[in-house]
């Protein structure tokens, strides 16, 4: 990472943790720390804390946390640079740019500044002489002028270069515009227009930037729609279509669609909370940028197989982020555009309000997956049907859900109720048995909670994080430690040490917030969680305690080794016995 110690020191210094997060997160004081929701996840106690002191915030439920940067990489979505750029400019302080990254991030730049400029020739297009076509083509689907302008629809003439001279003419190369995706190369090498003839789509990233396009035929050849391909500022797995306008809304939802058409006409009929997907199925990274903004998402896709089979993929990725998910099916049109424009506003928001919660859609599909007339079929769905009650977490649920299943299936509600608490019965015995497994396993416990993150010795590894989080209480501490990091048993905690180490020497200060650029941010959110162990005791009896622990490990690590390749040594020369 590239940007100067010094100059990073000061960045800290100048952007307290609690003055960074209490820009977006209300925190109150308790004790030295302080204490929020949790922006990251949903939660209705606060679990998120700031540590002023040690300049850091770790959320205890989700596990997140780090200093300045990281928070501001998470919050804003920005990577590593860019989120120093963001503190950088909050701070109202020079940022000295490493060639590497000042020629990307110039590049980047540029392509946005070029993309902004593609979507005003394309709109300036749909209104010429040119455009008429498209407009009539909006007016038939029904598009207002007003949306028009609200989410800058344009048009792409019927021409091989109309862009690419343009464009040429603003000062932009041909590369660039290669770059960005918007021309293509032929086999002979020319370049020539990707998006000719078709109504323009501009996508449009949370901050405000033109990061791509779709391009909509206006008859039915084909492909109907045509993207942007993914780009240096283009990602498709991160953006929404129009989340940019519907981060604003104020109804306390997200309505997730698949059709940029679809987001569209419903921002148009009044449903201002309205995103699209990307062409491409819904990722964790959908689902985490979904959950920055909202609490709840509904989702609308089209009631085909299709349409169905990604609901049900979409549901648990969306639970994971911590999101509330509903699912609002519509009847009698293939999706939110057709439907609007059949029954209108009020039809539509009836349907949003009995929109089901997930009990109700995964009843109704194993009514569907089952023939209710043939009895060996009634018999599974009731028995299927009982599980998934029995998962419901109130009673009203189980209750309404249970005498709804047995009307199903033309059997007594008492006949079900005596199910459902049967199969209760047996998913808490389940669940108790594997808790118990579990808690027994003082390994699974104590490993990291990040993915992607273990200790192969635990014993040394739990002494190794107490070092940790002793020095990062107190970095007067650190000169007791009198160890190499090679010693640790974790890379990770050793390198954690090392560059703590490194600091003091060079007399920065020893935080965490200091190591931002060297770690991921998952190795952040594991080191917060270290920093923030309650259990830190700090003396100088405990450092030399867990320092004995290390060396001990370290010292059998190495005998092992030591034996395997004695051992090693021994067969080599053993088999050369028995050849020579
Ligand atoms: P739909 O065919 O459902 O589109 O595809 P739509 O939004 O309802 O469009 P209209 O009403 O026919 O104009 C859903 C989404 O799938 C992607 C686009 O993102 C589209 O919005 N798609 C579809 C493509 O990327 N390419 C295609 O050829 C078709
Ligand atoms: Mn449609």
């Amino acid at each position: 990472m590239a940007f100067p110690a010094s100059f990073l020191d000061e960045l800290t210094a100048r952007n307290p943790i609690e003055d960074v997060v209490g820009q977006y997160v209300s925190l109150t004081r308790r004790g030295s720390n302080l204490f929020g929701l949790c922006p990251f996840h949903s939660e209705k106690t606060p679990s998120f804390s700031v540590a002023p002191d040690k300049g850091i915030y770790y959320c205890f439920g989700c596990h997140k946390g780090g200093g300045p940067v990281n928070f501001i990489m998470e919050i804003e979505n920005l990577d590593y640079p860019d989120a120093v750029r963001f503190l950088a400019k909050r701070a109202g302080m020079e940022v000295p740019e490493d060639t590497e990254y000042r020629s990307t991030y110039r590049k980047q730049e540029r392509l946005r500044a070029l993309s902004k400029e593609a979507a005003r020739f394309f709109r300036a297009q749909l209104f010429s002489p040119a455009g008429k076509e498209a407009q009539q083509y909006l007016l038939r689907r029904g598009v207002s002028s007003q949306t028009v302008a609200r989410f800058g629809l344009g048009y792409a003439p019927d021409g091989w270069s109309s862009l690419l001279d343009t464009m040429q003419k603003s000062g932009y190369t041909k590369e660039e515009l290669l770059d960005a995706g918007l021309v293509l190369q032929s086999k002979k090498g020319g370049y020539y227009d990707r998006f000719r003839n078709r109504l323009m789509f501009p996508i449009i990233d949370v901050r405000g930037n033109v990061i791509g396009f779709g391009g909509r035929v206006m008859d039915d050849s084909k492909p109907k729609y045509l993207n942007s391909p993914e780009t240096i500022i283009f990602n498709k797995r991160k953006n929404l279509f129009a989340l940019n306008v519907a981060k604003k809304s104020k109804a306390g939802m997200l309505i997730l669609t698949e059709g940029y058409m679809d987001a569209i006409a419903l921002h148009q009929y009044g449903f201002d909370c309205a995103v699209a997907s990307l062409g491409t199925a819904l990722t964790e990274e959908h689902a985490q940028l979904l959950a920055k903004y909202t609490q709840q998402v509904v989702l609308t896709y089209d009631g085909d197989e299709a349409g169905q089979n990604a609901t049900r993929r979409a549901i648990p990725m969306l639970e994971r982020a911590g999101l509330q998910v509903k699912i609002l099916r519509m009847k009698g049109a293939k999706d939110p555009d057709e439907f609007l424009k059949k029954n209108g506003a009020d039809a539509f928001r009836a349907l949003l309000q009995k929109s089901e919660n997930q009990a109700e859609y995964r009843l109704q599909s194993l009514k569907n997956k089952y023939d209710l007339h043939d009895d060996a079929q009634r018999v599974s769905f009731l028995r299927e049907a009982a599980e998934l009650i029995s998962t419901f977490s109130t009673v009203v649920e189980r209750d309404v859900y249970g005498r709804r299943a047995a009307e199903a299936a033309g059997v007594t509600p008492e006949a079900m109720k005596q199910e459902v608490s049967n199969a209760y019965r047996r998913r808490i015995a389940r669940e108790k048995k594997r808790q118990e497994r579990v808690d027994l396993d003082l390994n699974a416990q104590q490993q990291p909670k990040e993915k992607g993150i273990h200790y192969d010795n635990l014993r040394s590894a739990m002494a190794e994080e107490q070092l940790l989080a002793q020095v990062l209480k107190d970095p007067v501490l650190l000169p007791e430690v009198k160890l190499l990091p090679e010693q640790f048993s974790s890379p990770l905690l050793g390198r954690a040490f090392s560059l703590l180490l490194r600091c003091q020497q060079e007399g920065r200060p020893v935080s965490l917030a200091s190591l931002e650029g060297d770690f991921t941010p998952e190795e952040m959110n594991h080191l917060s969680s270290v920093a923030r162990r309650r259990d830190a005791l700090i003396s100088e009896q405990a450092i030399s305690d867990c320092c004995n622990v290390i060396r001990e490990a370290y010292g059998r690590s190495v005998r092992t080794g030591e034996d395997a390749l004695r051992a090693m040594q021994q067969q080599f020369q053993h088999k050369k016995g028995y050849g020579g």
